[in-house]
């Protein structure tokens, strides 16, 4: 990791620290209303295993779902320009999105990210690129529906990384483990890093 990248991510964990150490408080307006300002950022561990999954693909093409504030998409995108490859990266909120722009130009690495601002359901269906690594980390109702989004676009070898599994009596992520693991072609793993993490592979 070279010193920019480090010290953003530096700067990162602080943020996440103060975060986590802080009582939660609901977004004003709801979790789409006002100015939501939690990051529920992955963490260090998923996101330095995130780096090495994507980093061992050849050229890949990176797919973000949720930029959030830009803690993930930094492990991303370091993983994509050190493998030769691109990071596409989706958030509903343009200021969460401005953030992680000027995050990742600190950090050198805005060049290799493609930061688009919408829904991601209906931005996943308009690409017109396979998809050789994603990370489903947004609203935890949106994961079936990107995954029937997604699902058409994978190329044959792309890894599936999705956040916050281990949530016990969660429907829609219990939906989701169950949907990926019937999809043809699909082979997939939970993990017990972070929140808990459902890692999956496509070959067909
Ligand atoms: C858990 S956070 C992402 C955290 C981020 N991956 C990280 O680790 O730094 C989920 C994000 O998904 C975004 N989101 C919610 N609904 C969305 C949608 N329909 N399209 C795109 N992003 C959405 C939220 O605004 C929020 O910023």
């Amino acid at each position: 990791m070279d010193s920019k990248i480090q010290g953003v991510l530096d700067a990162y964990h602080e943020m996440i620290d103060k975060e986590r150490g802080s009582p939660r408080m609901e977004a004003p307006g709801g979790r789409d209303g006002g100015q939501d300002t939690r990051m529920r950022a992955v963490g260090p561990r998923t996101g330095q295993l995130l780096n090495i999954l994507a980093a061992s693909l050849p050229s890949p093409t990176i797919l973000e779902l949720g930029t959030s504030f830009g803690y993930s998409g930094i492990w991303l995108a370091e993983a994509a320009r050190a493998s030769g490859g691109r990071l596409i990266t989706m958030e509903l909120h343009g200021y969460k999105s401005e953030f992680a722009r000027d995050m990742a130009t600190r950090a050198g690495l805005a060049d290799v990210i493609d930061f688009r601002v919408g829904d991601a359901v209906e931005m996943i269906k308009q690409l017109n690129v396979g998809i050789d690594f994603i990370l489903v980390d947004l609203w935890k109702d949106l994961y079936l529906p990107c995954l029937e989004a997604f699902y058409p676009k994978l190329n044959p070898g792309a890894i599936i990384v999705a956040d916050n599994m281990l949530r016990p009596g969660d429907d829609n992520v219990t939906a989701y483990g169950e949907a990926i693991r019937r999809k043809p072609g699909i082979s997939s793993v939970l993990l017990p890093v972070g929140s808990g993490i459902e890692i999956s592979r496509y070959e067909p």
